[in-house]
């Protein structure tokens, strides 16, 4: 069985690494493709570093400041080309990406079966995550096998009129590459993360990132506003590895820069993030992979969003959505630093997202019955 990969961003590539792997180990069943979009070009080649992957085919299309059109369109034209001429019997995409949605798009096109990894999240907001939301489900109708990361997301599904024939609950493939990460970093230092250099770990760590799109502007100020007075009133150090998107990197680097306690560092490569969750106090955020992987770190996380689809986090009681208020997140952050109670209350290790095996379950459905 022929099975393409597509994918184009770094969490879709750090989600899709130990699935490609896993495949990868049966050849006698599957001979596996990969083709990367590149929407994201630094980013993406860290984690395909990190994993050692090397992609069979490269449409290198991001532009910088591109927009989602272009995305788009590039991705249809490219896909095209190489479904022809690959002629698998699968394109694999993962999550809600412009690339995800695009790749689907192109797969149905050419009569070629898609297989959705992390089918069935769902914010029910068209606005937020935006264009998220609209691509996972429009994901979802295009998609002939959805790989469900929990009984939550197959329940919503199942309201759409998936058939239940074809989903698969069997975790988040994050949780493979998370612990096949933490293996890795067993006896690390801070003396082999040299991007780290220059950060107290004595004091506590507070672990920021951001990047949403529905964000950008007022609330985006906010949220700086907000890191800006926890820097100034708490003896935290704040690490904050800034996405390479001009629209996050403008106010963060004109609101935060020049303070001591404040590390506006680049994107980390994977380990080196993971190895900073784990030293971390608290992780303020609004990005998806990391609402997932925080839980099973023991670390709380302030969710900088108004609605998430990760709700299983929320509902464990290791995440919290605060919004984009300044005010709000200030607060929600005090009362994480000085009542060890509430903190102790989110400091959890549970895993609702997955537990390592995702891969190996996809890999099984395909052996037991190849379609
Ligand atoms: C994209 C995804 C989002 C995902 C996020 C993960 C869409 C519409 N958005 O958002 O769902 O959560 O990735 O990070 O699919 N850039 C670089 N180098 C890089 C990456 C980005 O320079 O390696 C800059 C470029 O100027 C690029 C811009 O960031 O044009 C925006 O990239 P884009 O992929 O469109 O949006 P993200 O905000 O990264
Ligand atoms: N990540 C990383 N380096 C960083 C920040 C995050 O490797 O500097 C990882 C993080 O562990 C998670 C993924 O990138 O697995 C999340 O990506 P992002 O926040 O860009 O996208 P989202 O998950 O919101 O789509």
């Amino acid at each position: 069985m022929k099975i393409l990969f597509f994918f184009g961003t770094r969490p879709e590539a750090i989600k899709m690494a130990p699935l490609i792997h896993e495949l990868k180990r049966d050849r006698h069943s599957f001979d596996v493709k990969i083709c990367v979009s590149a929407q994201h070009r630094e980013m993406l080649d860290q984690v395909l570093n990190f994993f050692g992957i090397k992609p069979d085919f490269d449409l290198n299309l991001m532009q910088p400041n591109q927009n989602l059109s272009q995305i788009t369109e590039a991705v249809l034209r490219g896909v095209q080309e190489i479904l022809v001429a690959c002629k698998p019997d699968w394109l694999v995409v993962q999550g809600d990406t412009t690339t995800t949605f695009a790749g689907a798009l192109a797969a149905f096109y050419q009569r070629v079966k898609v297989a959705h990894l992390e089918a069935g999240l769902r914010s029910f907001n068209k606005e937020s995550p935006f264009p998220e939301e609209m691509n996972r489900v429009l994901t979802t109708h295009l998609s002939d096998l959805h790989l469900a990361p929990t009984d939550r997301a197959r329940e919503n599904l199942l309201r759409e009129n998936i058939a239940e024939k074809n989903i698969f609950v069997v975790g988040n493939t994050s949780i493979d590459a998370l612990f096949l990460c933490l293996d890795k970093l067993t006896g690390k230092t801070i003396r082999d993360f040299p991007a780290l250099a220059g950060i107290d770990f004595s004091k506590r760590i507070i672990t920021v990132t951001g990047h949403r799109r529905e964000s950008f502007g007022k609330p985006f100020e906010n949220i700086c506003r907000a890191l800006r007075r926890i820097s100034e009133s708490a003896d935290v150090e704040l690490v904050y590895p800034v996405h390479l998107n001009p629209n996050v990197r403008k106010p963060v680097f004109d609101m935060l820069q020049g303070r001591s306690n404040v590390h506006l560092i680049e994107p980390l490569d994977y380990a080196a993030f993971v190895w900073l969750m784990n030293q971390s106090h608290i992780i303020l955020t609004d990005s998806g992979g990391v609402q997932e992987e925080a839980p099973s770190l023991g670390k709380p996380v302030l969710v900088m969003r108004d609605v998430t689809e990760r709700v299983e986090g929320i509902a464990a009681g290791t995440a919290k959505l605060v919004g984009t208020e300044t005010d709000k997140i200030i607060a929600e952050t005090v009362k994480l630093l000085t009542d060890p109670q509430v903190y102790e209350a989110m400091a959890k290790a549970v895993n609702p997202y997955g537990d390592g095996e995702a891969s190996r379950r996809i890999c099984a459905i395909w052996q037991r019955h190849p379609r």
